[in-house]
């Protein structure tokens, strides 16, 4: 549970950015209960069947509840134009007491957006933490094709991009 403290802290990093040729005020932020709602429907709007088929069967609104519940810290929004536009919901993984691990689960952005910076402010925001966290890898995974996720992941550092193999089995009723 956040103490008040670190409630204080939190809203302490709040930050706000203009963004140069558009005009609206992009402001991210640790997600709110307000939030649930909206990033679950921007989650619908991105990971679909036809273009992310395996997020797509992933994403249901217990993720949400679940990162919200149990890593709150690690999850932000950003909103602009009053609106909200995007998140980041993310985790640390502890193996031992020297080795932490950030993992970026989810990101998204609203189309109309994109190309603005904000999955870039958001993921600063997340990196940010887990310094403070003294967390030495942050690891991300998508699936192989989508290559606008993975251009922009090379672009924030990451690197070494190992495949992952998703399978599906039906099961006859
Ligand atoms: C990937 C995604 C989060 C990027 O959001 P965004 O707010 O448009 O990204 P930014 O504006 O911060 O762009 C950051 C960088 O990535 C590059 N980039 C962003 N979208 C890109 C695209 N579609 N194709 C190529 N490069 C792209 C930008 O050129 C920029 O580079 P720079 O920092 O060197 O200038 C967004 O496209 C999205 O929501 N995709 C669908 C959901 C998804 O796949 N999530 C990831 C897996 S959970």
């Amino acid at each position: 549970m956040n103490t008040g403290i670190e409630k204080k802290k939190r809203n302490h990093s709040n930050h706000e950015k203009h963004n140069g040729d558009h005009e609206s005020k992009i402001k991210i932020r640790p997600m709110e209960i307000d939030d649930l709602a909206p990033a679950f429907h921007l989650g619908e709007k991105l990971f679909t069947l036809r273009n992310l088929p395996n997020l797509y069967r992933i994403w249901d609104e217990y993720e949400i509840i679940d990162f919200f519940n149990s890593s709150s810290d690690y999850c932000f929004s950003a909103i602009a134009d009053g609106k909200f536009v995007g998140f980041l919901l993310g985790t640390v993984i502890e193996k031992s007491k020297r080795r932490k691990y950030g993992y970026l689960v989810w990101t998204g952005v609203q189309h109309e957006y994109n190309g603005m910076g904000i999955a870039t402010s958001l993921f600063n925001a997340f990196k940010n933490k887990m310094v403070e966290e003294d967390v030495m890898t942050i690891v991300v995974d998508t699936q192989a094709d989508n290559t606008h996720a993975i251009e922009f992941f090379k672009r924030k550092g990451f690197k070494d991009p190992q495949a992952h193999v998703y399978m599906t089995l039906e099961l006859d009723k």
